[in-house]
């Protein structure tokens, strides 16, 4: 079995991402790196620690990181965000505090030495602001270099913006973290927003889990049909609400639910299209592509290999 690292700003659609994962015998869930974003820094911290404990994995490590982007002093989340995956990041849903406390190593650290242990037998999955991975980076190149298959959620390549036209929100939260990522040289696979918003789920699937008549079922039920909700006032012509940090976990695990295209790609950091993912013009020619970018998914075996992983946990 493979290792895994997810790189959470523990909101709705990062729990799904840890559902996913704690329900794919293909992997370890080795440990959690805390990020900001839909949550503060801590809040996410507090919901990884809570959300891997009801849903029966108390033996996850959670490593609190950075609490703000490289280029800012601070960081507050914004009232959209808020109104999406709820204040609390688990669409109001009170679940209780998790037994265990988060580690004292800082998730830096801890990407760092689990590169250096496992090498190519990691997977790293970032789902939030990409500052973590960034620090690493600047740290020890070398050792990020080894990690063996870096999967985003992030960004997108053709119709780009949740929080604007141009931009996405991972990204938007620390552009030059991203941007150091992409032209460092090490391997990655983007999810951007316009494939992940290929893959949706509606009430229709939650009550399945509401039906199982478990703690886990009602809880990933009740704080979905939150975000389903959340969808519904902003974007009703989808009819449902976007897996994006689960698609980017299944597609680390099974790289064929994706079409890629090979691409350099870099972030804008300037003007209106800051935080905008776009392919780097200056290695067009270059032999050597270190990024891929999804350009599509395959949604009805996606979402049967969702369904299946997460009711069979939460059953
Ligand atoms: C991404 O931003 C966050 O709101 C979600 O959790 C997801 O990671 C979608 O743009
Ligand atoms: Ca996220």
């Amino acid at each position: 079995t493979k290792k895994l690292i997810l790189d959470l700003d523990t909101g709705i659609d990062d729990t799904l991402a840890i559902a996913y994962a704690l329900g794919s015998p293909e992997v370890e869930l080795i440990g959690i790196a805390g990020t900001y974003g839909n949550v503060r820094l801590e809040t996410g911290v507090r919901n990884s620690l809570a959300v891997t404990e009801l849903l029966g994995h108390p033996e996850v490590p959670v490593y609190p990181g950075l609490d703000h982007p490289s280029t800012k002093d601070g960081f507050l989340v914004e009232p959209s965000t808020a109104r999406i995956h709820g204040l609390n990041g688990i669409g109001e849903v009170d679940i209780p505090d998790a037994k265990r406390a988060p580690q004292t190593e800082s998730a830096v650290d801890f990407i760092l030495d689990a590169a250096q242990t496992y090498g190519d037998d990691l997977i790293y999955v970032p789902t939030g602001a990409l500052t973590n991975i960034a620090a690493a980076l600047a740290k020890d190149p070398v050792a990020v270099g080894r990690i063996g298959n870096i999967t985003l959620m992030g960004g997108a390549l053709t119709v780009p913006g949740n929080v604007n036209a141009w931009t996405e929100a991972n990204i938007s939260q620390d552009p030059e973290a991203a941007d150091a990522l992409f032209r460092s040289g090490v391997r990655t696979t983007m999810i951007g927003l316009d494939v992940t918003l290929q893959t949706l789920l509606t009430r229709k699937e939650t009550a399945q889990w509401r039906a199982l008549g478990t703690p886990a079922g009602r809880f990933l039920a009740d704080m979905t049909d939150y975000y389903i909700g959340a969808y519904g006032r902003i974007a009703p012509h989808l009819g449902g609400c976007g897996l994006h940090d689960p698609l980017a976990v299944a597609a680390s695990i099974d790289p064929t639910l994706v079409d890629t295209l090979a691409i350099n790609m870099m972030v804008d950091l300037e003007g209106p299209t800051r935080g905008r993912t776009i392919g780097d013009n200056t290695r067009l020619n270059d032999p050597v592509k270190t990024s891929r970018v999804a350009v599509g998914v395959d949604v009805p075996r996606f979402l049967k290999e969702f369904m299946t992983r997460i009711t069979a946990l939460a059953a």
